[in-house]
Order: structure tokens, then C-alpha cells, then sequence
């Protein structure tokens, strides 16, 4: 494959300062190396530009910084549509999970079935009207399927995702009326219990399955959170009680066998939280693995 990396500097959607920082800690874990080992052709496309919070004077409490996010997602939209245009896969490094508005917005100008990948501790189905923390990072299923505020929805051109399409993995933690939402979207959710009680193997058998199911494209979003945070400290929501390292490794190789994902992004890395860049390496390591990466 030839890997398009496109960086997203953007920490508007998330509480915690720092986030912002998560594709330089990424790269500089050696993620270029670690793709061309397995022999991909490695594009750089550098760091989108995102203005930083400190140059603005407006302070909402309930739609956090949504100006600037949805300027930074049609720019990134625009980025993954041209890098699907030129057969490169796109592998889009945040930021926080609110990049995620700009990247699926973009996949669907070319899939218009995309199927969805969403490993995470949180559901991220929060609307507007849902969420308790007015943090976008919390919004952007939500908005991928329709839901929430119209100005969050502007990247998307009307073009949504079929819920029925979606697959969480690892999640632990839902809002009240989150998990309402959720419960009635059609997404199937495999919590941390299904994991526990299946295994990852069965529980990827069927979200391999589902995603797959008449759709032209998987979209691979992965928060580094959705790892226990003894394996990923370096995270602005931490919650106990998560993926083990080699149970997100596994997650990824069966991914890669199964040769179904044509875009991936990695996000929520907070180098500002970590422990000597430990997080930053696990998440290189982990695309490297969704990419085809064997010990031997
Ligand atoms: N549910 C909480 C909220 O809406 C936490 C969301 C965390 N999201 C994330 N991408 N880490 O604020
Ligand atoms: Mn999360
Ligand atoms: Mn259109
Ligand atoms: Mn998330």
C-alpha cells in the first residue's frame, strides 16, 4: 500500500491541553521505519494547519470551539478525499476524536457505504443537547450518522453513515442519555463484557462481519484510550478496566489479515500525560500492526 500520513494538531475537542502534540509523538516513535519494514510506500503529507486556542477570545460552554473544528474538518475532508483519489490509504494522526467528523466526512465522498471501526472506552454519541461536558470529541458518532447540531454537520455535504454500519469495540463508559441514544441507533457494541466474555477473536469474527456486510469501504477510528490506561497513559479521558496491550494487537493483525480496512486514524495520544512517550509508541506500534506488521 502506499500510506498517506496526514497530521491534525487539533486539541478543540478535548478538556485537556496537549492532545494537540499526538501526531509528533507518533512520528517520532518511529512510525515511518516501522511502516516501510513492512514494506508500505510512506507519504507525509505534514501536520494540517490548526490555529491555536490561545488566539481567540470566545469561551462557550456547550459547543466547545465548534467554529474551529468544523474549519479544520472540511480541510481534512478535503485531504483524505484527494488522498482516496490517488489510491493512497489514509492514515490520519490527531488531535483528538473530534477529527473524526472531518475524516468520515471525506471517506464517504468516495464510500458512500462505509462501514465503521470504533474502538474506544467511549461511545462519542453525545450531541449538543446530550452532552454533559460540551466537548465535541464526545460528538463525533453522533454526527457522522446525522445526529446533533446542524454547524457540526457542515463537512458532511447530507452524506451520513447508516448506523447499522457501525461497530464499537472496548467502550466502558457512556453518558446516561448517551447510552440511551445509543441503545436505538443500530450500532452494534461490543463492550468491554463481550470481549471478556467471547474473546477478541469471536468478538472481531463479527465485527468484521457486520462492518463488511454490504458496504464499500471500512473506516478504522481507534482512540487510544479504548487501551487500558496501564498500557496507555498518555490520554486526556482515561478509564480503568480496558483492552490489554496484546488484546489490541490481536484486534489489529486479524484486521490485517483480513485485509478489509482502507483508512485508519489514530487518536487521543497526549504526550503532555505520558510516560516517556510509552503511548505514543504503542500507537505506532498498533497501526503498524493494523498494517500487516508479523514478528515473523
Ligand atoms: N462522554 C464524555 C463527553 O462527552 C467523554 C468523551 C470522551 N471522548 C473521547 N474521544 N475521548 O465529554
Ligand atoms: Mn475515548
Ligand atoms: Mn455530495
Ligand atoms: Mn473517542
Amino acid at each position: 500500500k502506499t500510506v498517506r500520513i496526514i497530521g491534525v494538531p487539533l486539541d478543540y475537542g478535548a478538556d485537556r491541553r496537549g492532545v494537540d502534540m499526538g501526531p509528533s509523538a507518533i512520528r517520532y516513535a518511529g512510525l515511518h521505519e516501522k511502516l516501510r519494514q513492512v514494506g508500505h510506500k510512506v507519504i507525509d503529507i505534514g501536520n494540517l494547519p490548526v490555529p491555536v486556542p490561545e488566539s481567540r477570545t470566545k469561551n462557550e460552554t456547550h459547543l466547545k470551539y465548534a467554529d474551529e473544528i468544523v474549519k479544520v474538518s472540511r480541510v481534512l475532508a478535503r485531504a483524505v478525499e484527494k488522498s482516496l483519489d490517488e489510491d493512497n490509504y489514509p492514515l490520519i494522526l490527531g488531535g483528538d476524536h473530534s477529527i473524526a467528523i472531518g475524516t468520515i466526512a471525506g471517506l464517504l465522498r468516495k464510500f458512500s457505504r462505509l462501514g465503521v471501526l470504533w474502538f474506544d472506552a467511549h461511545g462519542d454519541y453525545n450531541t449538543d443537547q446530550t452532552s454533559p461536558s460540551g466537548n465535541v470529541h464526545g460528538m463525533p458518532v453522533a454526527t457522522a450518522v446525522g445526529l446533533g447540531h446542524p454547524a457540526l454537520k457542515i463537512p458532511f455535504h447530507g452524506h451520513f453513515v447508516d448506523p447499522h454500519k457501525i461497530v464499537y469495540v472496548g467502550v466502558r463508559t457512556l453518558d446516561a442519555d448517551e447510552a440511551e441514544a445509543l441503545r436505538h441507533s443500530g450500532a452494534t457494541v461490543f463492550s468491554m463484557h463481550e470481549i471478556d466474555r467471547y474473546g477478541m477473536r469471536d468478538v472481531m469474527a463479527k465485527a468484521i462481519d457486520i462492518v463488511t456486510d454490504q458496504t464499500d469501504g471500512v473506516h478504522l477510528s481507534f482512540d487510544i484510550d479504548a487501551v487500558d490506561p496501564l498500557y496507555a497513559p498518555g490520554s486526556g479521558t482515561p478509564y480503568s478496566g480496558g483492552l490489554t496491550e496484546r488484546e489490541a494487537h490481536l484486534a489489529l493483525e486479524l484486521l490485517a489479515e483480513s485485509d478489509i480496512v482502507s483508512s485508519m486514524e489514530m487518536v487521543e495520544v497526549n504526550p503532555i500525560l505520558d510516560e516517556h512517550n510509552r503511548t505514543g509508541e504503542l500507537a505506532a506500534n498498533l497501526i503498524a500492526s493494523a498494517l500487516g506488521h508479523r514478528i515473523i
